[in-house]
């Protein structure tokens, strides 16, 4: 058995998230950590909010309120609908809880002590009007570059490219709009990245797990030579920076957002362990035992770690990170598989909050149930190339791989087996050729989805499985119970036994893509004594054979699944997946728009 920790990457707390971000990183990672977790391996999901930087302190700015009451709301409210998704975290943190404030100031002294941290003098636009610095977005003007008039100091969204505040022309302050700007001197500590290109590049080299997209993000980076990095901010809302280590000239500054908030992986699960009950050591590695397990030292050995994460996340994740990791010279856990997804479009567009484009995550949970999104968002994860939401795709998707491939399967054969035999699954008679035949095409592919699973490969994952479900309504058409009934009661009684101990199957089998509908299908058997509940999680203490409430089974396991189907009664439940229909999704493209924007 393995121990696999999975993050994902940590959504910024402003506001609910688009699609896009869920299927870029919260939903495969949950869909993996399920899968691990079936597998029967120890399994730890981890994820929070990223609480600080522009974004927290605009958007508190924004809605009148206190950084640290804007973050708790969103955190809460963010919360909420990554439970409706049924995204299953051992635990949801923020990166401006206690843990993170310790693990962040610690990893910065550590820096400090090996000689990888220097002072630097930077001359910065100051605000009368506001009385502060402004960095990143906190400035807006004309691209130098191509004229756009609202480029942000980071970034120009007119050309894209990456800015430095002092690069925009007319420049204002975008808290108060003045432009009484000036020049001042400003301290700020630099993370000499470029002293740790040599140690970075043969951390990578020896990365085999890595998908092509992120290793050639992370090479790009190494030879186009790694620059040494501000990790500090002329900005309150932040984890402060120790006066007592880097001086007093630091008294009102933080450490840069993109600092901090991987860190806050190793804060979250310190905030699980707290939880517990544990408390942080107060001196040390501010880690208590549990969090240790799964971070620091030898405990943490046998740790296989794997985060998700957008591809404009990788260079934070494979090379910044991991410089303030290997920099510390501590033995922390690092990444050993690292999965990055492009973008999903819709409609070949951006997904937009300001402009109101597209279809958010608290939107879209009231629409429709969750294994609804999870299906079609995973059958079209953005694995390598972006891909496009549609409403029109998401229809066909839901109809003919939902509603009619498992949920007529499966109101079928219930709804039959009930009339004839009653709501007892009927005895399981000879197996014939057929059942020999359908188990063996069945193993094949629970090996390939095993696979898929296990690289954490979404799209291939949900083309097998849906062909999985193929099989039991192509062995429903040869087998055809409907009429064997007329003649041989006993024959028929076999083919929907047959059928019916596919159910379960099938439920272990979605349960990571479709929890709800698992649990769902699991129930209608109260012979098998399931947790019911939409966080699948094996029972440790029973063998991983039949019936095991979600163990996942190997090959070899089929045809005995097959071949003894749960015992006693059965429900028959209402269809499970309701057909999207053209008013719904001509609805829908009017209210969020059917077209590029
Ligand atoms: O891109 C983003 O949405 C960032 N908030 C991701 C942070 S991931 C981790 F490093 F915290
Ligand atoms: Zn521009």
């Amino acid at each position: 058995m393995t121990r696999h920790l999975i993050t994902s990457a940590l959504p910024y707390v402003n506001g609910y998230k688009h699609l896009g971000n869920l299927v870029g990183c919260l939903l495969p990672a949950d869909v993996f950590a399920r899968f691990c977790r079936q597998q029967g391996h120890e399994t730890l999901f981890i994820c929070a909010t990223d609480d600080h930087g522009t974004p927290a302190e605009l958007g508190a700015i924004k809605e009148g309120e206190a950084p640290a009451t804007y973050v708790a709301k969103w955190h809460d409210l963010q919360e909420n609908i990554y439970t409706r998704f049924g995204l299953s975290f051992d635990w949801f943190g923020g990166t401006s809880r206690a843990p993170n404030h310790a693990l962040t100031q610690h990893l910065a002294r550590k820096l400090k002590d090996n000689g990888l941290i220097e002072t630097r003098t930077e001359t910065m636009l100051f605000s009368k009007a506001d009385d502060r610095f402004l960095p990143d977005r906190y400035v807006e003007g004309t691209c130098p570059k191509c004229g756009f008039a609202k480029a942000r100091g980071d970034q120009c969204d007119g050309c894209g490219s990456v800015l430095n505040p002092t690069d925009l022309i007319n420049p204002y302050s975008s808290i108060s709009g003045s432009k009484e700007l000036e020049l001042r001197d400003s301290q700020h500590l630099y993370l000499l990245q470029s002293k740790l290109v040599d140690k970075l590049r043969s951390w990578i080299d020896t990365q085999k797990h890595w998908p092509k997209l992120s290793t050639s993000i992370a090479y790009k980076w190494l030879d186009e030579g790694l620059q040494d990095r501000g990790i500090t901010r002329d900005m309150k809302w932040g984890v402060p920076v120790p006066t007592d280590t880097f001086g007093d000239a630091f008294a009102n500054k933080v450490f840069y957002v993109w600092f901090d908030a991987p860190i806050g992986y190793i804060a979250a699960t310190e905030e699980w362990a707290n939880a517990q009950g544990y408390k942080t050591p107060a001196d040390g590695v501010p880690l208590s035992s549990p969090a240790r397990r799964w971070w620091y030292g030898d405990e943490a050995k046998d740790v296989t770690y794997t985060e998700f994460m957008g591809k404009d996340n990788v260079y934070f994740h494979t090379l910044s990170f991991p410089a303030t990791l290997i920099g510390s010279n501590e033995p922390w856990t690092m990444v050993n598989t690292l999965k990055s997804y492009s973008w999903l479009t819709y409609y070949g567009g951006k997904f937009s909050t300001s402009m109101g484009v597209g279809v958010f995550t608290d939107t879209a949970i009231e629409l429709l149930p969750a294994d609804y999104w999870r299906y079609y968002l995973l059958a079209r994860a953005p694995e390598g190339d972006d891909s496009e939401f549609r409403w029109t795709d998401m229809q066909t998707v839901v109809n003919k791989d939902l509603a009619d491939v498992l949920g007529n399967f499966v109101n079928r054969t219930l709804t039959f087996t009930a009339k004839h035999f009653g709501n007892t699954i009927p005895p399981m008679g000879e197996l014939t050729e057929a059942e020999d035949q359908l188990a063996e095409a069945i193993a094949a592919r629970v090996t390939k989805l095993t696979a898929h699973m296990a690289n954490a490969d979404m799209r291939k994952s949900v083309e097998v499985l849906r062909d999985i479900w193929t099989l039991g309504n192509e062995y429903l058409a040869t087998q055809e119970p409907w009429k064997v009934i007329k003649t041989d009661k006993d024959r028929a009684a076999t083919i929907l036994a047959t059928a019916i101990a596919l159910i379960p199957l099938y439920a272990t089998l979605a349960a990571p893509i479709i929890p709800f509908t698992a649990s769902t299908l699991m129930a209608l058997f109260p012979s098998l004594e399931t947790p019911k509940t939409a966080h699948p999680q094996p029972d440790a203490t029973l063998p991983a054979t039949l019936h095991t409430p979600w163990s996942w089974p190997t090959a070899d396991d089929i045809p005995d699944l097959l071949g003894f189907p749960p015992t006693g009664t059965f429900s028959v439940p209402p269809p499970l997946f309701a057909k999207l229909t053209d008013e719904q999704i001509a609805d829908w493209e009017a209210r969020f728009g059917n077209k590029k924007v």
